[in-house]
């Protein structure tokens, strides 16, 4: 999953493509580089680290000249994170320069077959191999009169033609200075129209300061641009589809503003977007909700007898909500899947289960994969997903955008309210058209409205939780408790926490503690219990007791004006009260944020946790 970029036009190249990686940073940042083709020749940066801490430095002090370039944000999958692994990779000449986001599945074959023709290699890389198959191919097409034109693009394409895996590439070249090559497979590539220039980019973060207008490229799409125009050809039977799309979100949505981190700024916004999430989408008259983009009927809803629900971390901890929701609001029966697993588990699914594919990035590999075996299978699959124009939300028969804006850091926290609040939505409408009665839909949709201003009062309170994460920030373990609707926001919290500060933390469903995890209580593991005074606050009560009476500390999340559990545990912080199915809304704000303060106070990187990439594209 890393972010790549390309420019041709009339602007200087370098400044374009570094203030793009920037904003691409957030898709990998083990190194970067750029190449730019400057007076009939490819000049190159790279740098291993971080792109403040490495690249940027560099081309301050050898800038590069040129209006024609590429450039990448790596997170590593073959090979280390060295100057030499960095991209661009080049071909034996130097003459053709290549950046990818993939991985190339048969690139150790290949990389024997052009040994013993004599390629050279410098790096481990996989790329690098695709950098020298192009330019063989490219030398054989030498012979060919009349290929001139279309001899780099023809070239990408019989080199792609010999290709096991995924990729997103852009590629350049010196003897071609008025054409830059995009092709993608599996990983995202979205071409920016602009005025006298043109740009490819992993996703639309680094276009939207120069064009809103895009074209997201489809799987088998190659495209040759020059600063004029672009054409789009395709490698696969069909003929290739262009469309043209505008960016929805503006510059500043994709910045911090005046927060430290995107992530903050993320937390921050939940009152908002979990409106956002809402706006429009329910019907007061019927009590129930509506969305423009399902694309089924009531009466088709209506023959679903089964939903299976697909995802990766956290967007899996939402579908673990969602089971809650649809099963009491619906009762249908709900399965969640991880999607790495559940594209290769040979799973009996009959005709009238419907399949959700719930994806913050839309471009994640395993939910894309889990996708298209649902598909193969024949089963209609709805996309919960928050990038519009993604391959996911492009490659489901419909779904429902979370408009929830970008989302920058790599530990995902507005999305997840805002899949919850369209999961709590999806329920009410698929319980309305079932069991589900006027009056308990009511109830529902008006504890909704209240969550956006409820989380505005929870957010009220983050100094006072970075001063309870302060006690705790050098814990080397930590657990989550919660039970029902509050066991997959343990989950969420324990995640959020080991992601950004390293620091172990478990999750459990807060009766399962007994069944050996309380082994590990001692007075340095601290317990975040989530115990809202709801149906089973009594029995959470009972394992609040057991880890206290083992000397464990205890922070627990309540219901406001729970005086009782305040006396018995060390730390409080108190949530308004609302109905079961949307506590999580509430209980997992105060996790986002205590995770946010104990990184910051253990000095991690919150927006670039280290080993991570925002959009895991790679399986
Ligand atoms: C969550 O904070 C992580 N960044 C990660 O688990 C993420 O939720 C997962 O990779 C799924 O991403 P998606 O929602 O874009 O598919």
């Amino acid at each position: 999953m890393c972010g790549i970029i390309g420019y041709i036009g009339q602007r200087q190249a370098a400044p374009i493509l570094l203030e793009g990686l920037r904003r691409l940073e957030y898709r990998g940042y083990d190194s970067a580089g750029m190449a730019v083709l400057s007076a009939q020749s490819l000049q190159w940066r790279k740098k291993k680290g971080k792109i403040d801490d490495g690249l940027a430095q560099v081309l301050q002090k050898l800038p590069l000249v040129g209006s024609l370039g590429i450039g990448h944000t790596r997170w590593a999958t073959h090979g280390a994170p060295t100057d030499e692994n960095s991209h661009p990779h080049f071909n034996s000449s130097g003459t053709i320069a290549l950046v990818h986001n993939g991985v190339i599945e048969n690139y150790d074959r290949l990389k024997q077959r052009l040994t013993q023709e004599g390629h050279e290699f410098i790096s481990q890389t996989d790329t690098e191999v695709l950098a020298h198959l192009v330019g063989e191919h490219y030398l054989k097409l030498d012979s060919i009169p009349n290929q001139e034109a279309q001899r780099l693009t023809q070239a990408v394409m019989n080199a792609l033609r010999e290709v096991i895996g995924t990729y997103g590439i852009a590629v350049v070249s010196s003897n071609h200075p008025g054409i830059m090559v995009g092709a993608r497979r599996g990983s995202p590539l979205v071409v920016g129209i602009g005025v006298g220039e043109n740009f490819l980019s992993s996703d639309t973060n680094a276009l939207v300061t120069h064009t809103r207008q895009v074209v997201y490229l489809n799987d088998y799409d190659v495209v040759t641009l020059t600063p004029e125009r672009f054409e789009v050809v395709s490698l696969g039977e069909d003929t290739a589809r262009v469309q043209i799309n505008q960016i929805e979100f503006s510059a500043e949505a994709a910045e911090k503003g005046a927060f430290p981190h995107f992530m903050v700024k993320e937390i921050f916004e939940q009152g908002k977007t979990v409106q956002n999430a809402m706006r429009g989408r329910i019907d007061y008259d019927e009590v129930t909700s509506k969305f423009g983009g399902l694309n089924l009927t009531n009466s088709q809803l209506r023959s679903v007898d089964k939903v299976v629900i697909t995802a990766c971390g956290t967007s899996w901890h939402a579908a673990l909500v969602g089971e809650y929701l649809i099963e009491e609001l619906a009762h249908l029966p709900v399965e969640v899947e991880y999607a790495s697993e559940f594209r290769y588990r040979n799973s009996p699914i009959d005709k009238n289960t419907l399949v959700l594919a719930i994806t913050q990035s839309g471009e994640t590999a395993d939910t894309l994969a889990g996708l298209r075996e649902a598909k193969r299978r024949g089963h209609i699959v709805l996309a919960i997903c928050n990038v519009v124009g993604s391959t996911i939300a492009r490659e489901s028969d419909g779904g429902i955008y979370l408009h929830a804006g970008p989302e920058i850091g790599v530990a995902s926290t507005k999305a997840f309210t805002s899949q919850i609040t369209v999961l709590a939505l999806l329920a009410l409408l698929l319980g309305r058209i079932r069991m589900l009665s006027s009056q308990r839909g009511l109830h529902l949709i008006q504890a909704l409205e209240k969550i956006p201003a409820q989380i505005e009062s929870i957010l009220m309170q983050s100094e006072k939780i970075r001063q309870i994460a302060l006690k705790y920030a050098a814990a080397e373990d930590f657990f989550f408790l919660g039970r029902q609707y509050n066991f997959p926001v343990a989950l969420e919290g324990a995640l959020k926490l080991k992601e950004i500060s390293y620091i172990h933390a478990e999750g459990y469903p807060a009766a399962e503690m007994k069944h050996g995890p309380i082994a590990l209580i001692d007075e340095k593991t601290p317990t975040v219990i989530i115990i809202p005074q709801d149906a089973l606050y009594e029995k959470t009560m009972g394992n609040l007791q057991e880890i206290k009476a083992r000397g464990g500390s205890l922070i627990a999340i309540v219901t406001e004006g729970d005086t009782r559990t305040r006396d018995l545990v060390d730390d409080v912080i108190e949530v308004p009260s609302t109905l079961e199915p949307l506590f999580p809304l509430l209980g997992v704000i105060p996790l986002q944020l205590l995770a946010y303060h104990i990184a910051v106070q253990r000095g991690c990187d919150v927006d670039k946790p280290r080993n991570l990439a925002k959009s895991v594209t790679v399986e």
